[in-house]
């Protein structure tokens, strides 16, 4: 498992592929797979006992039948939530995936995903340790390794303490001025930009300077392909299958 294994592809299932099935679940990694990706994205929290699982929010309110922080839930009282029906009624019943459940999906369908590292408030650097050490402990060894992203530097730092191996991506809403400074610190293999905040000399920079550029989140095939003339590599999409028939 090393860096040199990895290459990513032109499309990244966002949340899974949340435009078809609920974010963040193994159902939306499945659907992800019978788009025709090879990878997908998900963002890991931890719960309130430090287990690592797969949520964008820091409540539970908008992706389940209940309400509350994740940091006050218990892996025990995440369990009994549904985390399916708030998306369709097909979905009823699915739950909120363990980091380790996510990692046994991607090795029975034989996809690598980004993993990104989404600590709620004041757990940046727990969560990036503990994401680490079990991605480390748990990924398969005989495939290329996954990619971790976060927003927030201090996890990234602790992710890297944990498991120097894995590469890292760091997350951009817009290309400030620090982004370089962050990016070097952190020994990051990529850049993940917003979109819409990027444009061709920003990109052009970036490459430049040495990382792989990824942005998110695209959903329209004209504007995914006037990323790529820019030098991006690989586009986080909702509806992966849109990219994909170009
Ligand atoms: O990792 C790309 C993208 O997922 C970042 O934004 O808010 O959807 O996690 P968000
Ligand atoms: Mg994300």
């Amino acid at each position: 498992m090393t860096t040199g294994d990895l290459h990513l592809p032109t499309v990244i299932g966002h949340r899974g592929a949340v435009g078809h099935a609920p974010e963040n679940t193994l159902a939306g990694i499945r659907k992800a797979a019978t788009l025709g990706v090879t990878w997908v994205e998900f963002d890991v929290a931890l719960t309130k006992d430090g287990e690592p699982v797969l949520l964008h929010d820091e409540t539970v309110d908008r992706t389940t039948d209940r309400k509350g922080k994740l940091a006050d839930l218990t892996l025990a009282e995440i369990r009994t939530l549904d985390a399916g029906t708030w998306f369709s009624g097909d979905f009823a019943g699915e739950r909120i995936p363990t980091l380790d459940e996510a990692i046994a999906e991607l090795e029975s369908l034989g996809l690598n995903a980004n993993v990104e590292i989404k600590p709620t408030s004041g757990r940046e650097a727990d969560t990036g340790r503990v994401v680490a050490e079990r991605v480390a402990a748990h990924w398969p060894q005989d495939r290329p390794p996954p990619l971790f992203s976060s927003f927030q530097p201090d996890a990234l730092a602790a992710a890297r303490r944990a498991a120097p191996e894995i590469p890292r991506g760091l997350l951009l809403r817009r290309p400030s001025r620090g982004w370089r400074q962050w990016a070097e610190d952190l020994a990051c293999w990529s850049i993940h930009c917003n979109h819409r905040n990027l444009d061709r000399r920003t990109a052009e920079q970036v490459l430049k300077a040495g990382y792989h550029l990824l942005a998110y989140t695209v959903n329209d095939a004209g504007r995914a392909e006037r990323l790529f003339n820019w030098g991006v590599e690989a586009v986080f999409s909702d509806y992966p299958d849109r990219i994909l028939a170009m």
